[in-house]
């Protein structure tokens, strides 16, 4: 049995936070250099599907750093490690290293899994692996990174599969896909009818990267029978002439379940986005009533107190969850890697008022 903290190396790795958040007390030389060969160096997923090169060097420094003050003798250290190190040190000019933005990665989020898949990244756990920007803003959008309000709503798909399991999903504001991929990872658990899931976005490199990251090999989503990617604007639904576009889309989708992380960040996306869950959310002709799960990060009490006052005149909205990001399952830090946060993200429940 390996002790937990090796466990917490890998998981730093794969998620790219910082080394030295890592608790590594009473590991010994031998049981660290062998996790980091065996499981972090020679693991495959990690060569397909790496950390930045920076991101990397500051890792292997860590780790260096770590294995020759618990050796007894340098030699001890493979020189795979050593070469490995150096290479990224080679690559990466210190110049290169201060000034410019880091740039996009790949990301591996675990979870222990009852089902995992037939290779895992480690035993016992699935996995979600997405290309992401390592910036809050790129290119203008915020969605090509994955948001702790998504790792927070994925905890809780994960302890209640059946509110998705064979069921029809949209997303809002899908992102860069990382609650897409676990939802596809979830539904696909139930073999004989895995639902649907639609994707939406207003940005089209968003989307792009979404449908990127979905269709990654070492992903459970890829294979996924019924995944539809749409462009949506939410301001469309408070458009007279495009209003009518939205409601195309929702009856192709009928979801009886809606997502969104991370959806209220700015007051002016407010009166649209209500729109638009207040549209998806209508009692269907075929009596289904959906209802949306909408899992959001506590920054502003005024943005959020707005949000819930419009979305209470058309729907009856409920909390039945609060928890603290830095207890995220997937990474336990925020999104900026700051362990002792005190951020929490809220998931509301959402129906509509109107009778069927
Ligand atoms: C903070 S990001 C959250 C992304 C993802 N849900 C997550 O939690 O990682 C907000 C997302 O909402 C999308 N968005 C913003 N305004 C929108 C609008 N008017 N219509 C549709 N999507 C919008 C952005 O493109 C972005 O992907």
């Amino acid at each position: 049995m390996l002790p937990v903290q090796l466990f917490d190396v890998l998981r730093a790795y794969a998620a790219l936070l910082p080394p030295r958040s890592i608790e590594l007390a009473g590991v010994s030389f031998e049981t660290l250099h062998g996790f980091l060969l065996a499981h972090v160096l020679l693991n495959t997923h990690f060569n397909d599907f790496p950390p930045s090169k920076q991101y990397q060097l500051l890792f292997w420094k860590w780790a260096v750093d770590r294995l020759e003050q618990l050796a007894s003798d340098p030699d001890q250290i493979d020189e795979r490690i050593y070469t490995h190190h150096v290479g990224l040190i080679q690559d990466l000019s210190p110049q290169s290293l201060g000034t410019s933005a880091p740039s996009p990665s790949y990301v591996t989020y675990l979870w222990a899994s009852n089902n995992p898949p037939l290779k895992p990244v480690y035993p016992g756990y699935a996995s979600a692996t997405l290309l992401e920007s390592r910036t809050t803003i790129e290119s203008g959008t915020t969605g090509l990174r994955t948001w702790s309000a998504s790792l927070i709503l994925a905890q809780h798909l994960l302890a209640h599969p059946a509110l998705i399991q064979s069921r029809r999903i949209l997303e809002l504001g899908c992102g860069a896909g990382f609650l897409a991929v676990v939802t596809a990872s979830i539904q696909l658990e139930k073999s004989l009818d895995a639902g649907s899931l639609w994707l939406t976005d207003v940005n089209e490199p968003v989307l792009s990267r979404c449908e990127h990251n979905l269709r990654l090999r070492c992903n459970r989503s890829c294979h996924h029978p019924n995944l539809n990617l749409r462009l949506l604007d939410w301001f469309d639904a408070m458009s007279h002439d495009r209003r009518s576009s939205v409601q195309e889309l929702l009856d192709e989708a009928r979801p009886d379940v809606i997502l969104g992380a991370d959806v209220v960040y700015d007051p002016s996306i407010i009166p649209p986005l209500v729109d638009v869950l207040a549209l998806a959310l209508k009692p269907r002709e075929d009596r289904t009533t959906p209802t949306a799960y909408i899992a959001l990060t506590q920054r502003n009490e005024d943005t959020l107190a707005n949000f819930l006052h419009e979305a209470e005149q058309l729907l009856s909205v409920e909390m039945i969850s609060t928890e603290l990001v830095a207890n995220n399952l997937f990474t336990s830090s925020t999104e900026l890697g700051q362990a002792a946060s005190s951020q929490t993200v809220r998931i509301f429940r959402m129906q509509s008022r109107q009778p069927r």
